[in-house]
Formats: C-alpha cells, sequence, structure tokens
C-alpha cells in the first residue's frame, strides 16, 4: 500500500510503520522571511512533521474577500523543502489565543451563537471559505507529493457544543473540497470532550499536557483501535496581561514527553516556537473557573508560549532537553542546528517628535462618523481590531449623576467637554465623579481581543448595552470606527495632520525615526508608555501595555533596514516615556 495511512495500529508511510514526531509552528506569526530558519530548527530538534492551524479571519477580513490564503501554500512548500511532512488544521475555528478562535467579526457579528452549528447562513460562508482554502492544501497532499498527510476536522469540538451534524458536513466538505488526506479530530481527554467532538469513521486524537498513560486510556475507552497521538502537547502556556508570566520546567515537559512516546504515540509538540501576536492579532480568555464566563484575560503579544525554541527563534533548555527525548526515534543522526539568525548590530533610539492627537488621526484614517440611535457594536461598524470613538450629550440643565457603560467591552478612556475623567473597564463602568448636564461625552473604546475560548467566543466588541446618566440611557450616539488595518496604507498615515502643540504626553500617534546601524532581530523598548500599537517601516510589531509582564516587543530582523526606520506608535492612554530605543534582544533564558 503506497502513501500515508491511517492503519490499525499505527500511521503507516508505504505500508510501514511511522511514528509522528510533529511540532506546531503557525506560519502567520512568525515572519516569512524566518520561516526557513525556524523549520530548520525543528528539523534539528528531532521532529519529522510540522503543524499549522489556518486563521480564517486574517485571510477574509470582509466576506468573499480573500487576503493573501496563499502564504499557507508558501510555508507548505517551505516546510516540504525543510523535509518536514504538514500537519493543516484550518478550523474553520482554532482557538490558538487568537482574535475571535480565528472566525472573521463580520461572521460572529451576524450568526452569533449560531457559529460552529449546522446553521445554514454559518455554514454558507464556511463552505466558500474552505472552497478557496483547500486550493491550497489539496495540491500539496502527499499522494500528490507534497508535505500534507491529515487534516483536522474542527478544533476541540467537544469543548465547545455537540452538533454532530455539524461536524458530518464539515469532514464531507474537505472530502468534496479534494482532501484525500486522513482526517482527524482532536479533544480534551474527557468522556464528554470526545463524545461531543469525535465523528464516526474519523481519527480521533487527544490534546494533554501530561499524564499520557490515562488520558490514552481514557481516549481508547472511545476508540479501541487506530493510531495513538497527542495533537497539542502542551509543552508550555501563554500569558495574559496583567498576570505572572507563565513557565514549565524543562524536565518536567521532557518527563511528559518521554511518557508519551512510550506509549508508543505520535505527538505534536504545541508549541515547538509559539512566534508573535503581531498586529493585534492576540485573542483573549473569559476567567471564571469551568464556565469561562468570568473576567476578560486578554493575551500579551509574545506567543512565545515557553516553546523549545524561543520567540527569538533560538534553543532553549526544553529544546535540548526534548532533542535528546526524540533522538532515539528518529530515522538516523539528527542534523545540525542551522546558523542563527542575524542580530541587529547596535542599540538605536527613536526620535518621535511628530504628534497628532487621537482626534487628528480619527479623522484621517477612522470609519464614517454617523449617529445611531444606541450604540453600534464594533461588529456593526466592521471594526475588528481597533477603536471606536462614541460621542454622546447629556442633555441639561440637570444635577450631577452618576454616568455609566452597560456592557462596556473591553476599555473606555472618557472625555467630558474635553478633559479626561476616567476609564472604564467592565468590572468598574462608572465614572470615579458624578456629571451636570449639559455635557458632552467622548468615550474612547477599544478591544483588547475577542475571546478565542469557550461559551463567549464570538462576543461583540464595543458598548453593547447602552450609555447612562443615572439609569436614563442617553439616545442619539455618534460612532466613529478607526481600524489597525487603515494603517497599513503607509501614505495615508503620514497624511495625519501633526500637531502644532506639544505632546505633553498626550495620548495619539507619535512618528518619527530609528537610525539603524546593522539590522537584524531585535526588541522594541517603550519605558513609561501606557498602552497601544507599534509600527515599525510599516509592520505592525503588536500591542504594548504597562500592565505587562511582557515589557517589549520583538522585532523581525527583516522587519529593520540599514539607516533611517520609520517609528509610529499610537498611544491610546497617554505617557510619561518619550523615549523607545531598539535593542538587541536579551541573553538567552537557560
Ligand atoms: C487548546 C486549543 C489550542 C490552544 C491551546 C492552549 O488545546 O486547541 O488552540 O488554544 O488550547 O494554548
Amino acid at each position: 500500500m503506497n502513501g500515508f495511512r491511517v492503519g490499525e495500529d499505527d500511521f503507516e508511510l508505504d505500508g510501514r510503520p511511522v511514528r509522528l514526531l510533529s511540532g506546531a509552528l503557525h506560519y502567520f506569526r512568525v515572519h516569512e522571511a524566518q520561516w526557513g530558519h525556524r523549520l530548520a530548527m525543528l528539523r534539528a530538534m528531532g521532529l519529522n512533521c510540522v503543524e499549522t492551524y489556518v486563521p480564517w479571519n486574517l485571510h477574509e477580513p470582509h466576506p468573499g474577500e480573500f487576503s493573501d490564503v496563499e502564504a499557507l501554500g508558501r510555508f507548505l512548500d517551505a516546510a516540504h523543502e525543510a523535509g518536514l511532512w504538514a500537519i493543516v488544521r484550518p478550523g474553520p475555528y482554532i482557538c490558538a489565543e487568537w482574535e475571535n478562535g480565528g472566525l472573521p467579526h463580520w461572521l460572529t457579528g451576524a450568526v452569533g451563537a449560531r457559529a460552529r452549528t449546522r446553521d445554514t447562513e454559518y455554514l454558507g460562508h464556511v463552505d466558500r471559505w474552505f472552497g478557496r482554502l483547500m486550493t491550497e492544501v489539496v495540491p500539496r497532499q502527499h499522494d500528490r507529493g507534497g508535505p500534507v498527510i491529515m487534516v483536522q476536522v474542527e478544533n476541540e469540538y467537544g469543548s465547545y457544543g455537540s452538533d454532530q451534524v455539524y461536524l458530518r458536513h464539515l469532514a464531507d466538505l474537505l472530502r468534496f473540497e479534494g482532501v484525500t488526506a486522513p482526517l482527524f479530530t482532536s479533544d480534551g481527554p474527557e468522556d464528554h470532550m470526545l463524545t461531543g467532538g469525535c465523528v464516526p469513521g474519523v481519527l480521533a486524537t487527544a490534546n494533554f499536557g501530561s499524564q499520557a498513560r490515562t488520558a490514552f486510556e481514557t481516549l481508547r475507552g472511545h476508540r479501541p483501535k487506530g493510531p495513538l497521538m497527542c495533537m497539542e502537547f502542551w509543552c508550555g502556556w501563554f500569558d495574559h496581561w496583567g498576570a505572572e508570566h507563565v513557565v514549565r520546567d524543562a524536565a518536567d515537559a521532557a518527563d511528559a514527553l518521554r511518557e508519551i512516546l512510550e506509549c508508543g504515540a505520535s505527538v505534536n509538540l504545541y508549541m515547538a516556537h509559539g512566534g508573535t501576536n503581531f498586529a493585534g492579532w492576540a485573542g483573549a480568555n473569559r476567567g471564571g473557573g469551568a464556565l469561562h464566563d468570568g473576567v476578560l484575560e486578554p493575551d500579551v503579544t509574545s506567543y512565545d508560549y515557553d516553546a523549545p525554541i524561543d520567540e527569538f527563534g533560538r534553543p532553549t533548555e526544553k529544546f535540548w532537553r526534548f532533542r535528546e527525548v526524540l533522538a532515539p526515534y528518529a530515522q538516523g543522526p539528527l542534523p545540525e542546528l542551522p546558523a542563527p539568525p542575524q542580530q541587529l548590530g547596535a542599540p538605536a533610539a527613536a526620535d518621535l517628535s511628530r504628534w497628532a492627537p487621537l482626534s487628528a488621526v480619527m479623522e484621517s484614517l477612522g470609519g464614517p462618523d454617523a449617529e445611531h440611535a444606541v450604540p453600534p457594536t464594533f461588529e456593526e461598524l466592521d471594526v475588528d481590531r481597533g477603536l471606536v470613538r462614541y460621542t454622546v450629550t447629556v442633555p441639561g440643565p440637570r444635577r450631577p449623576y452618576p454616568l455609566s457603560v452597560r456592557g462596556l467591552r473591553d476599555r473606555a478612556v472618557v472625555y467630558v467637554d474635553g478633559v479626561r475623567a476616567g476609564v472604564l473597564t467592565e468590572e468598574e463602568p462608572s465614572l470615579p465623579e458624578p456629571v451636570a448636564g449639559h455635557a458632552r461625552v467622548e468615550l474612547w473604546v477599544e478591544s483588547l481581543g475577542r475571546v478565542n475560548y469557550g461559551p463567549r467566543t464570538g462576543e461583540t466588541k464595543g458598548i453593547t448595552g447602552g450609555v447612562l446618566h443615572e439609569r436614563q440611557y442617553l439616545h442619539g450616539v455618534r460612532a466613529q470606527g478607526l481600524r489597525l488595518d487603515a494603517f497599513s496604507s503607509a501614505q495615508a498615515v503620514r497624511g495625519v495632520p501633526a500637531s502644532s502643540e506639544a505632546a505633553s504626553g498626550r495620548p495619539g500617534l507619535y512618528r518619527g525615526t530609528a537610525e539603524v546601524h546593522g539590522p537584524g532581530d531585535a526588541t522594541l523598548q517603550l519605558p513609561s508608555w501606557t498602552r497601544g500599537f507599534v509600527w515599525v517601516n510599516g509592520f505592525n510589531l503588536g500591542r504594548y501595555w504597562s500592565a505587562g509582564p511582557q515589557t517589549s516587543l520583538f522585532v523581525p530582523g527583516p522587519v529593520l533596514r540599514e539607516g533611517v526606520n520609520e517609528v509610529w506608535v499610537l498611544e491610546l492612554e497617554g505617557t510619561e516615556g518619550e523615549t523607545v530605543s531598539l535593542a538587541p534582544v536579551p541573553p538567552e533564558r537557560q
């Protein structure tokens, strides 16, 4: 029997049993010019396969309008060139600490809780998307000489729902679009997750971070036959803004990996290399225990994940330990590590002397400004990542009353008659001081990332309830959205008029240049800045936030150039710092 197939006990390649030693690496979290290096690092660690998700919202920003879906094809070609097989997990939902779990905002805004079900409106969009996406996957399958050996159906569906009609539709759709590679599902090793997420006739795999024996026993309770695979071995974890940095001990992770392999199972390290949530694509969780219905916990920009290959592409202690564990399972001696990427030659400071207030940025780059009876959501304004300015009048004369926001997601910097009056959040929805009428209130509301996991996935952003004075709704709300995408036109950003006033630390767009000698991988440091986004030569490095634990942003070397580099900082709350500087990447973690 030729080709790759799912056997009774093992995966088989050309009739021989084969073990998949795979590592997750998301092409959309690594600068394309660095894919080759990272893939070579996977090989050097002892892996024979790479796994990637595909984020629908990145590739279909507006319904029917696709953006660089070819990136997936280019990545699969790079994997092939690196001598790796590939596992593709196209979703349509991917979780992955990615904005909205990969679902487009225009889709969840329209279908709400009908997403990830048999609903015909939802499936109509899925069908169109997979029709486009699979043209990148199908010709690159193993039976056509390409690297793709397996394709996933949905993602941990059993952690979300129980619509078997939906799962069956997805599996049939993949076949209809020409996928001949084996299909699989992946779920937590719990009975309710497996019964919710498995599809009859489709390989089931399990996701976990430890206790492989117990996990596989549970899986065997549902699938007595078939190769065992841990599709997500969580060898690290991710961070939330305002929380402690999470690490997983290297020796402990190596032991857990050894246990998986001793079970005779295949594995996919999640993550082998995490990379970066560039351009504000980080998702968010809801805390609050098993229900995942509590406070918003937005994910940081780094997706280092405490993975064996760190955010900068360097081998960590975990890398060396995993290499030791994996080496005996390899077909021959492991390849050497590739040459490390070029590092920044010398520190450089950016001079950010051009400043424009947020209102000027909104005027130049924002969407249409219109009045609505009640505040529209981000979805209604077609804002995926970015902010919305809501303006409302408190009628007068009237005595001072508390001003509050119902259903605020996620954060509003509020001005009353042009004077800053406070920052509101879901937990602190009222201004500290009462407001008298007549007054003009501006609320600059920012999304900190859409929820990517649990029952609140896909919830809308913005003011989703209303603005209240005492208990009275304030109607007649002007709203204007500013998508981060608006910054992808350098010409438009350069055209934002600079103020003649001094910035004095106020929010707004700070622009300037940094002189670089010896471009290479760097970090961007923003001491005393509060929260916002940074672009270098038009490349959005992601969100920074003084809440920590992340304190600097990764700048991939290929973004920089010798000489003058353009830097823009969109500061949303105000800054006490003036400096933004580029520094070489910090010393290796041990
Ligand atoms: C689940 C999901 C992944 C990721 C991990 C946590 O297993 O399937 O996409 O979110 O959790 O990192």
